[in-house]
């Protein structure tokens, strides 16, 4: 046997290697290299009988539509791109507790009870008995349960996909990938390799059957440890669902869809029904009572193709030892401490004895660049200790000249602050001319915001 056709692969994370080790190089497990062979003059044989791919111009292939199926809940729906499409293997992504498992069982009840479709739950992690719980509890305005909701608790990705071959259900939901286990593969439940294998069997049996499968995720907070990450070029759909723990709201976010346009979002509110869907999240997202305090700002953020407003909040007090502390819930950090250092320089804020806290309400995170103006605003108007004018926004991004550049879609976020109420806003100044009902003033500088 030729020498250079012996490989090592990783049982783990699948990588390979051409040399023995104790330790996997990719992935750091010890003792996982295995020894397999690849014949050269096999290799060089197969080259030689394989039949070579079918190729034909677009001419001549027809055109399909994806025909999907909506589920039902409209926010789900409009983040699908429409429904759900036969055929197709969705993931669905978000740290452990987030409510992954209570979505899906909304949409498993709201398909069953509206499109009379079967429905198949495998859970890897949950008892018949603890999903039923569950169910029964989201049930209340489809109770009972109906019967066209089959589950399965089964870890045996083989036996999933027989499943799904026998009884052909319209969608099947598999909870989570972390738990299921292929044979084929020697690792754990879990690992890399065990998880690729697992989404391949079962991207088989989705395109052979016609079913759509939904596949649940985990991704830890130190990273993406055998996480969505590695499947997502696998499968037809990407979703995330988002938010923080301890506050009420969820976000559900496509990154990636085959079947409609990504970036879109959903906005839920975790109640002790399950999730609600939230219509109106700009109204959620702004708190009434501190629209007049001191070191709060509104500005109006896009989230895929939605604009909806969100509020700052700054809190500036004296040092009194050490450095001075910079803090942020649901904002970059650094972005902060860029944009101290441009109001400290520009405007000539003596900031460097001050605490600053910053946070955006209702549990929300902001990477947007034109939230900079409303985070400028909130500072100073924290530091001044006056409040900014009742019913105005605060749009832009802010350079290191402390210059206010455009953003995107600078109609779109205006319309929606009209619907709320707001009757004025700061926004960036371009030649471009701009339809709105609100008193604009529009801003070349930092230093031509009076507050
Ligand atoms: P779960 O869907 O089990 O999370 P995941 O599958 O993403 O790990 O939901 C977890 C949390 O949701 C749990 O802490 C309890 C809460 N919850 C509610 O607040 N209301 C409800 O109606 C349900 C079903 C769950
Ligand atoms: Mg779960």
């Amino acid at each position: 046997m030729h020498k250079s056709s012996i490989i090592f692969e990783c049982t783990s994370c699948g990588g390979q290697s051409p040399k023995w080790s104790g330790r996997c190089l990719l992935c750091g497990a010890w003792g996982t290299l295995e020894k397999t062979l690849e014949a050269a003059v096999a290799k060089k044989e197969r080259e030689k009988n394989t039949p070579s791919a079918h190729a034909l111009p677009f001419s001549h292939i027809g055109s399909q539509d994806f025909p999907s199926v909506q589920t039902g809940m409209t926010e789900v729906d409009q983040v699908l791109g429409g429904g759900i499409v036969p055929g197709s293997l969705l993931l669905i992504g978000g740290e452990p507790g987030i409510g992954k498992s209570t979505l899906l069982g909304q949409i498993a009840l709201s398909i069953t009870t509206y499109t009379k479709k079967n429905v198949l739950y495998c859970s890897g992690e949950e008892s018949g008995h603890q999903v039923k719980r569950r169910l029964e509890r989201l049930a209340t305005a489809h109770s009972p349960i109906p019967d066209a909701l089959l589950f399965a608790s089964e870890t045996d990705v083989d036996k999933i996909c027989a499943t799904i071959r026998e009884k052909k259900p319209f969608l099947a939901i598999v909870d989570s990938i972390q738990t299921i286990h292929t044979s084929d593969v020697p690792s754990e439940a879990g690992a890399v390799a065990q998880v690729r294998a697992c989404t391949v069997k079962l991207l088989e049996t989705a395109k052979t059957t016609n079913t759509a499968i939904i596949i649940v995720g985990h991704v830890t907070k130190e990273g993406m440890v055998a996480g969505p990450k590695t499947l997502e070029h696998l499968v037809d759909t990407v979703l995330y669902l988002e938010g923080d723990q301890s506050q009420c709201y969820r976000l559900l976010k496509t990154v990636k869809n085959r079947f409609g346009s990504t970036n879109e979002i959903g906005v839920f509110e975790m109640t002790g029904m399950g999730l609600e869907e939230v219509s109106n999240p700009s109204a959620a997202f702004l708190s009434k009572e501190s629209s007049r305090m001191p070191g709060t700002a509104a500005t109006a953020v896009l989230e895929g193709s939605r604009a909806f407003l969100a509020e700052v909040q700054a809190l500036t007090t004296k040092t009194y030892f050490g450095y001075p502390q910079r803090r942020t819930t649901g904002f970059d950090v650094n972005r902060l401490q860029l944009l101290i250092a441009v109001l400290t320089k520009r405007l000539g804020v003596n900031l460097g004895d001050q605490d600053i806290h910053l946070n955006i309400v209702g549990g929300f995170k902001i990477s947007e660049p034109a939230i900079d103006l409303a985070v400028c605003a909130s500072i100073l108007s924290a530091y001044k200790n006056k409040s900014l004018e009742s019913g105005t926004l605060f749009i832009g991004e802010v350079g290191l000249t402390g210059e206010i550049r455009p953003v995107a879609q600078i109609e779109k976020r205006l319309k929606e602050a009209e619907k709320l109420g707001f009757t004025s806003a700061y926004i960036p100044k371009t030649d471009k001319k701009i339809e709105s009902k609100l008193k604009l003033y529009p801003l070349k500088h930092l230093q031509e915001m009076e507050i």
